[in-house]
């Protein structure tokens, strides 16, 4: 558990589509006692609100049902500190808003863990930056709850998803890693050619329809191909359907350089493999004097929330996540 909790804790970010439990970037440090506060209480009114959707979901279940209450109360500990410094809350901003759910509940638990490892580093900000002290001291009750109440609860009832180290990795595991790499290798070969021939074909502008449109369907003939679940993603995303799954959400957090690996308490292996970019690549994800001619304005029509411009030649630019069950490694065992 320890162990567990401190390999999420040196990381952080999101699963699902568009409004789940923020896939934003982390926000620039507060200034103001009142942005402090704002920060605090739109995390956890984000919190009550997925909370609430799941229990919309899979019914009044704990560990869901005790820590929305709790979550009521430190939105009530903290509209107290705008009343006592006399400041006036925002509103909330997460009424009426449509939260996606994961499919089980299991899967829940963990973006509940996700959430609640985000909000722990959100107070860890929020404690440094404050020099009121009731304020201060309710940050860190508020932020001891989510760090040694509800992460434990939701733990117990999550898929079990920990970081491997690549040294710690059993035989089956490797056979899985395997797998990932193949899956990932076929993709990234198919996406490449494809994309190649329609630039050749139609130029950059003509080949944004290859990303757009054929881009799902290679991921998932490759899935199909090789019994795995496999995508893209990034933090800086053009397709906000692009997420990533919920164990590589902590790890995205982290931007990390190289490969990472995740298993969890069934025996799948998840895998992160950076994606960098070459010459080509800058002609739709480059800076302004790097995009192709006409790139931009139709970027601009199909992606609306783009954030995948300005980057560099030989830059990270995301990651391939790919989800390897245990029959992976067991087919491989068998068949030595
Ligand atoms: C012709 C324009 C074009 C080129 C060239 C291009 N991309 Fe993209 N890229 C896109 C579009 C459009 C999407 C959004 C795809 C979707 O809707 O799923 C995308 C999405 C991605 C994503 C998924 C994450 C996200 O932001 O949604 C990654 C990763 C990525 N591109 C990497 C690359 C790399 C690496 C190269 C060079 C090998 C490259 N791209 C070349 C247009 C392009």
């Amino acid at each position: 558990m320890t162990r567990k909790l401190t390999g999420m804790t040196t990381c952080l970010l999101i699963l699902v589509t568009g409004l789940t439990l923020g896939l934003s970037e982390p926000q620039p440090k507060p200034t103001t006692i009142k942005e402090s506060l704002d920060t605090a209480i739109d995390d956890e009114r984000h919190a009550i609100a997925f909370y609430e959707a799941v229990m919309a979901k899979f019914g009044e279940r704990r560990p869901f049902s005790n820590i929305v209450h709790a979550e009521r109360r430190h939105e009530a500990m903290l509209l107290e500190q705008y009343v006592r410094l006399g400041l006036t809350p925002p509103a909330n901003a997460w009424v009426g808003k449509t939260i996606d759910v994961p499919d089980t509940f299991a899967e829940a638990c963990d973006a509940s863990i996700v959430a609640e490892i985000r909000n722990g580093r959100i107070y860890d900000r929020l404690i440094a930056g404050t020099a009121d002290d009731e304020v201060r001291d309710v940050f860190e009750r508020l932020q001891w709850a989510s760090l040694e109440r509800h992460l434990r609860a939701f733990r117990r009832h999550g898929s079990g998803w920990d970081e491997l180290k690549s040294d710690d990795l059993t035989k089956e595991q490797k056979k899985q890693r395997e797998k990932a790499e193949e899956a990932r290798s076929a993709m990234y070969g198919e996406l490449l050619g494809e994309l190649m021939k329609a630039i050749q074909k139609g130029g950059p502008t003509g080949a944004i329809d290859v990303c757009s449109k054929r881009a799902p369907d290679i991921a998932k003939a490759a899935g199909e191909k090789h019994g795995v679940r496999i995508g893209r993603t990034s933090w800086k995303l053009r397709n906000p359907k692009n997420q990533p799954p919920v164990w590589a959400a902590l790890l995205v957090d982290e931007r990390p350089e190289s490969a990472r690996f995740m298993a969890d308490d069934s025996g799948r292996l998840g895998a992160l493999m950076p994606i960098r970019l070459s010459g080509t690549c800058l002609k739709c994800h480059g800076g302004s004097s790097d995009l192709a001619p006409g790139v931009k304005d139709q970027l601009d029509r199909l992606y609306k929330e783009d954030q995948a411009t300005g980057f560099k030649d030989g830059e990270l630019r995301g990651w391939f996540w790919v989800e390897v069950p245990e029959s992976a490694g067991a087919d491989a065992k068998r068949a030595e």
